[in-house]
Formats: structure tokens, C-alpha cells, sequence
């Protein structure tokens, strides 16, 4: 019987690419998500993508008896913890919820999985856990300086992670500090549906070019960067999930945690996003040039190079792959 994997925010855009590389990689994945940003339409796709019927327990991940229910009732081998909030501005709104949400689901996830005895763990950090960067590429050992409420979750989270590796030697924990994941499954099945206005750049492009939305504003062309905007290291969300199948292997024989940067190693500007966009969707893509977004920096992308090292596995989908991708997924959404 394949090993049953648990991904918590599993029918969400991350998870959801998760699911469907754990089951090509031969696992037996098992959603819980409560729907808070997602929907429960997005599982008979991923099972179909995923030729298997993808298990759904709805559930907040704060429920630590639902937890338990879960663990009980499936021999879970590992946990691939993906839910939580991610909106920056929305973090600065509204701390509480971010801390209750990010913080205190990690914590009921971790006494409901050391209750269970499952002590295998990647948890889905992000770049925002060093904040503005001293210099680029960034390494895992750059200072840890997170900027936002949103980043100093994932932090408080990551620091949790490490205590409890410490405590029990038998844990083993990867903490995986994604960049600017973007694009979509090839199938264009599954893909990045957000409700309301968009937060990001590339479903924000996607808007544009399916005239949802008449331009895209460009925050700042005035920043040290070659090109005068912002520079960031996208990487294909296919890639991303690549690399949380490769951690889960590593985990198996590895005890401990690790921190891994998961990005391409190259920053792209917003031009550039923008220019491989048309040449996506063959349209132009109509711009603004407008003041610098508070809270931006001009560049950061990552040094890959310990995840590549440790875990064998290099991002190689590039901006065409992901804005080709990301179009035909914004072609294909039904649920708007
Ligand atoms: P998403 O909002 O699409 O997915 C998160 C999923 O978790 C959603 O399905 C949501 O319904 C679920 N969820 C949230 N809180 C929950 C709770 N308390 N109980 C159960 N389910 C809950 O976001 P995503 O882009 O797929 O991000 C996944 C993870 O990766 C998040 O932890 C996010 O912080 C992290 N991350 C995302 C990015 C990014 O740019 N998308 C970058 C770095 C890190
Ligand atoms: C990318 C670039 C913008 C929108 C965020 C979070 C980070 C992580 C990933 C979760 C920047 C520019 C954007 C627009 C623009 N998430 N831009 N016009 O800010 O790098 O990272 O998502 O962990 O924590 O902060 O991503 O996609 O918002 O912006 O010019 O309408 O595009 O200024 O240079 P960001 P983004």
C-alpha cells in the first residue's frame, strides 16, 4: 500500500500542485482544509489529474481533535503542512487572525502529530522570513528579519519547528522558504484561483490579459534595479512541488530539520514578467507606471544551491514556462 501522506491546505494553490506530484510520485495523499481560500470544487479535478480519488477531511487545522480523527483513521507516514494565511496586507490588518491561524495551527498539528507518533514534517515557509536582504543571492544563514506580521509568523513557526527537533530527536522537519511561486499544473486543471483581487503579480497579469482588469500598475520604475523595477525569483509551482516530494524522501532517512530556499537562483524584473505574459497569451499587456508599493524592496532571489545539494532536485521551468502555464489555467478557471 502506498504511503498515505497528509498535506493540511491541500486544495489551495500550493497544496493542490503538492497533491498532484505526491500521487505521480506514487503516495496516497489526504487533504484537510477548511475552504477559507479555496473551494471544494478544486478535488474532483485534482483527483482526475491525480488518477486517484484524493481523500478530504473539511477541517480547521486548529482543531486538534479533528486532527487526531485524521491520524487515527489513516496510517499517515508524513505531513506536508501547507495551510495557513498568506496575505501580507492583510496580516498588517489583521495580526490576531494571522497569528491564531499560522501560529496556533501549527502548534495543534504538532501535538496531534506527536500524539500519533507521525514526526515527519515540511512545512511551508517563505522568503519573508529574512525580509529586506543584506545582499543577493540570499543563503539560509542570512539574517532572519521578517518585516511583516505575515513573515514573523512563519518565523515564530519555523523557531516552534526547530524547538521541537530539539526536544525530541526522532522529529524530522524541513522548512522550506518558498520565493515568488507562480504558474500552473500543465493540465490547466488546477491552478492559482483567487477570491477578490488578486495579491500577486502574475494572476494579476492574468487578469489584465483576460481583460478582468484594464492594466497592471507597475510599483516603482525608479528602483536600483537594471531595468528600474522590482526584482523578484519566480519559481514554476510544478518545481516548487517537485521539491516537497524530493524533502519527504530526504526525511525518510534524514532526522533533524533543515531549512531550504526554494527558488530558481535568477530574478527576473516586473518588465520582464510582463513581456514573457504577451508573449504568453500573444496580447500586449496594457502598464502604469506607479509609486513604489510600501513595504517592497527593489531585488531579492535566492541561492538555491543547499536545496539542490540536499535534495537533488533544480527548478528548471522558466518565466515563459510559468507565464504559458499561469495563461492557460486563467483560460481554462470556471469558478468566477
Ligand atoms: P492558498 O490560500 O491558496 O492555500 C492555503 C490553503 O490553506 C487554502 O486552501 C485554505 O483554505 C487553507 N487553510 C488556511 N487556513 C486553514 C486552517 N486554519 N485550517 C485548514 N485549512 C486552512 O495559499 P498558497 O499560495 O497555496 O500557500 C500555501 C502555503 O504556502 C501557505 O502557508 C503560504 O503562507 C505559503 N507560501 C505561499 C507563497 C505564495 O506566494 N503563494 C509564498 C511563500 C509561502
Ligand atoms: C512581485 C513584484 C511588486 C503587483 C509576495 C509576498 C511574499 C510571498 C510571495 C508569501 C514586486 C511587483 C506586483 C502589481 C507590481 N508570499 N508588482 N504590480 O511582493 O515579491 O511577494 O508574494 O509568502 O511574502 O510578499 O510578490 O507578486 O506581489 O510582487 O509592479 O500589481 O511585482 O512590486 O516587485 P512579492 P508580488
Amino acid at each position: 500500500m502506498a504511503d498515505a501522506i497528509l498535506v493540511t491546505g491541500g486544495a489551495g494553490y500550493i497544496g493542490s500542485h503538492i497533491v498532484a506530484e505526491l500521487a505521480r510520485a506514487g503516495y496516497r495523499p489526504i487533504v484537510v482544509d477548511n475552504f477559507c481560500n479555496s473551494s471544494p470544487s478544486a478535488l474532483p479535478r485534482l483527483s482526475r489529474i491525480a488518477a486517484q480519488e484524493i481523500r478530504c477531511v473539511t477541517a480547521d487545522v486548529r482543531d486538534q481533535a479533528a486532527l487526531s480523527r485524521v491520524f487515527a483513521g489513516h496510517a499517515i507516514a508524513a505531513v506536508v503542512h501547507c495551510a495557513g494565511l498568506k496575505s501580507v496586507s492583510e496580516g498588517e490588518a489583521q495580526p490576531a487572525l494571522y497569528y491564531d491561524n499560522n501560529v496556533g495551527g501549527a502548534i495543534a498539528l504538532v501535538d496531534a502529530m506527536a500524539a500519533a507518533g507521525v514526526k515527519r514534517l515540511v512545512f511551508s515557509s517563505s522568503a519573508a522570513v529574512y525580509g529586506q536582504p543584506d545582499r543577493n543571492p540570499v543563503t539560509e544563514s542570512a539574517p532572519l528579519r521578517p518585516q511583516s506580521v505575515y513573515g514573523r509568523t512563519k518565523r515564530i513557526v519555523e523557531q516552534l519547528l526547530e524547538d521541537v527537533a530539539a526536544s525530541d530527536r526522532s522529529w524530522r522537519i524541513a522548512l522550506l522558504r518558498y520565493f515568488n511561486p507562480a504558474g500552473a499544473h500543465a493540465s490547466a486543471a488546477i491552478g492559482e484561483a483567487p477570491s477578490g483581487i488578486p495579491n500577486n503579480l502574475v494572476p494579476l497579469l492574468a487578469d489584465v490579459a483576460a481583460e478582468r482588469r484594464a492594466e497592471i500598475a507597475v510599483y516603482g520604475n525608479d528602483w536600483p534595479t537594471p531595468d528600474g523595477t522590482g526584482v523578484r525569483d519566480y519559481i514554476h509551482v510544478m518545481d516548487l512541488a517537485a521539491g516537497h516530494v524530493a524533502a519527504l524522501a530526504y526525511l525518510a532517512s534524514t532526522p533533524g530539520v533543515i531549512a531550504l530556499n526554494l527558488g530558481t537562483g535568477r530574478g527576473y524584473s516586473v518588465l520582464e514578467l510582463i513581456a514573457a505574459f504577451e508573449r504568453a497569451c500573444g496580447r500586449a499587456i496594457p502598464r502604469r507606471f506607479a509609486p513604489r508599493r510600501p513595504g517592497d524592496v527593489a531585488a531579492y532571489y535566492a541561492d538555491p544551491s543547499r536545496a539542490e545539494a540536499v535534495l537533488g532536485v533544480r527548478a528548471h521551468r522558466d518565466i515563459d514556462a510559468i507565464c504559458a502555464d499561469a495563461w492557460r489555467w486563467r483560460l481554462n478557471r470556471v469558478d468566477d
